[in-house]
């Protein structure tokens, strides 16, 4: 079979590994592999890149995707569509692997419908698509993410300081939650609870009060404010941030505001998704590399991989995309227990 790759969306993590077992499992069951560059883009474009064993040695433990990637929407394009098919005929694929998050695999399931043979494979640093307890990507982030916060602990402590740390998450807060949880946090606020900045300066006055004369607020990026801390020049744009900067530097003058503690505000970006994957997101990308080939040797179109409990399963690329998957609020409570 004549098998074509592509990685599209944010990079993460995890998504070389994924290349990687692909192109070796492809190799051991005598199949082609053929990569398309950065995302949709390339298969529009026609522009490829050979990929055989040569191509993946040594890229395992690399950030990033050899591949490159773009947010290119075949939909979104004049005669996007037309030329995926065109490309399908030109380098006489059987089948296309996209991996991604919630825009790529939208395309796949689209096309799929239109007669193409797509499987995808399940991609994004903010663990918030559905049909999959976990993806790659996400792990690594969060190792980061806590990394920071401890990092921020010591020098919030030396200085008696509230530090806000502003993590990614744009409609879902797991990477707030887990690195909140594993870094310690005094605070954590997500997209998913708007926040009630009266209630979060009251958890850390009451912090100061018993000796503690320095806190950990964990933001993520998408989390919004409760309506009534709206004001009429702070619309929220369509991401929930407050207009007139990100949510982190808003909160941090908020905090100090009404408290009066000295607030610092870090805004950890791209940082988190940089850089080589942790064991678990490179055993997890392999794990899907491979059976996305799987899926592909036995025509179940349609599919994505996903992680099942222990279990790596296919199951429609359809359920994938109908919906994101928010944070678990029993988890949440966790964070909860250790406030203040
Ligand atoms: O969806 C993954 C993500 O990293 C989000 O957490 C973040 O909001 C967004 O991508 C950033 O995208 P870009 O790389 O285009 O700035």
């Amino acid at each position: 079979m004549r098998i074509g790759v592509l990685t599209g969306g944010g990079d993460c993590p995890g998504l070389n590994p994924v290349i990687r077992a692909i192109v070796r499992k492809a190799y051991n069951d005598k199949h082609e592999v053929i990569g398309f560059k950065n995302g949709w883009k390339g298969i529009i474009e026609g522009d490829t890149v050979p990929l055989d064993l040569n191509a993946v040695s040594g890229i395992l433990p690399k950030g990033g995707t050899i591949l490159g990637t773009s947010r290119t929407n075949p939909y979104k394009k004049d005669k996007g569509v037309e030329n995926v098919k065109e490309s399908f005929k030109k380098f006489k694929l059987d089948a296309l692997v996209a991996i991604g998050g919630e825009d790529t695999l939208g395309v796949a399931n689209k096309l799929v419908k239109e007669g193409l043979n797509v499987v995808g494979v399940p991609k994004t640093i903010d663990n918030d698509l559905n049909a999959t307890d976990y993806t790659f990507g996400f792990d690594t982030a969060v190792n980061i993410a806590m990394e920071c916060i401890d990092r921020l602990h010591t020098t919030a402590e030396s200085h008696h300081r509230i530090m806000v740390a502003e993590v990614m998450g744009r409609h879902a807060g797991w990477i707030a939650t887990h690195a909140g949880i594993a870094g310690g946090a005094d605070v954590v606020l997500i997209p998913e609870i708007p926040i009630d900045l009266d209630k979060t300066c009251e958890i850390l006055k009451k912090r100061h009060q018993r000796g503690r004369t320095f806190s950990i607020v964990v933001v993520a990026e998408g989390a919004r404010l409760k309506e009534s801390d709206v004001t009429k020049d702070q619309s929220l744009d369509e991401f929930g941030h407050v207009k007139l900067g990100g949510i982190g530097d808003y909160l941090g003058k908020e905090i100090e505001k009404r408290t009066g503690f000295e607030t610092r505000v870090s805004v950890l970006g791209h940082i988190q998704r940089g850089g080589s994957p942790t064991a678990f997101d490179r055993v997890l990308g392999t794990r899907f590399g491979i059976k996305a080939v799987e899926l592909v040797e036995n025509k179940q179109f349609g599919q994505m991989v996903s992680l099942a409990g222990t279990k790596i399963i296919g199951v429609p690329l359809e359920r994938g995309v109908e919906k994101l998957k928010t944070v678990d609020m029993e988890l949440y409570d966790i964070a909860k227990e250790f406030f203040g």
